[in-house]
């Protein structure tokens, strides 16, 4: 595991961005694997800029969302396709049809996770997958619990998830109790995975995550298993990380 502690958001953000223009240097048709929430958000900033100023380009990039709500109308503001539309894509110059997100209106949801697995195993491997993490240490939509799943799959959400996210939405009752998430499986096969962590609230998850033991009740503790995991956290986050490794 690669480790970097920033002393401010901006630096991270810059710098989780530039490792993902250094990729597109180098691979321009690279596979992405990208997040929402709010922990992205100052980086896809960064990376549309990069665009405007003509440091990189996604004209050949794939990139495929982590996750996606079940049941929200198409253009509701919280789904995760109006997401990405507003923070990313219509600053880049990525053709929409090489952006892939779950669609969490498909008539039958199982056969959109089969699909959707399908896509992915003919892009080939995710050379980069974008990872934030939750308060409760769950990845995408792989909510802590006695079993985690390995690939694309309906995903209940957990009370304190639901919780998280409704700051985002009028009422707690409009969360969505479901989603359409990739699974742990189709995570850990990504080339690289770069997590992002920001804040003090997320100290003790991350710590648990990063340290503790490999546990279905911390989904994120399973990424401890991947050969190129960096992890990107701001002085915040890493207050208790820092203190453990000191003494
Ligand atoms: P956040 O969410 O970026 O909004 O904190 C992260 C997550 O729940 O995975």
């Amino acid at each position: 595991m690669k480790l970097n502690i920033f002393a401010n958001q901006e630096q991270l953000h810059e710098a989780a961005a530039q490792t993902i223009i250094e990729l597109l240097r180098q691979k321009p048709d690279a596979v992405l694997g990208l997040a929402t929430g709010g922990t992205p958000v100052g980086i896809y900033e960064a990376l549309a800029a990069a665009v405007r100023r003509g440091e990189v380009s996604f004209a050949r990039a794939t990139t495929f969302n982590l996750d996606e709500y079940v049941g929200l109308p198409p253009g509701h503001p919280e789904t995760y396709r109006f997401y990405m539309e507003q923070h990313l894509f219509r600053h880049i110059d990525i053709p929409p049809e090489q952006t892939h997100i779950p669609d969490g209106n498909a008539p039958e949801l199982e056969r959109e996770c089969e699909r959707y697995e399908r896509l992915l195993e003919t892009a080939g491997r995710i050379d980069l997958m974008l990872l934030g993490l939750g308060h409760n240490g769950h990845i995408g939509f792989n909510e802590p619990g006695r079993v985690l799943h390995s690939r694309t799959h309906v995903a209940v959400l957990h009370p304190q998830t639901r919780k998280a996210n409704a700051r985002f939405f009028r009422t707690p009752e409009e969360v969505p109790t479901r989603a359409i998430t990739m699974g742990l499986g189709s995570i850990l096969k990504a080339r690289t995975i770069l997590l992002v962590v920001k804040g003090a609230d997320k100290a003790d998850i991350v710590h648990r995550a990063l340290t503790g033991p490999l546990t279905t009740e911390c989904p994120a503790s399973l990424l401890q298993l991947h050969p190129h995991l960096v992890v990107m956290l701001d002085e915040e986050a890493a207050t208790k990380i820092k203190r453990a490794a000191s003494g």
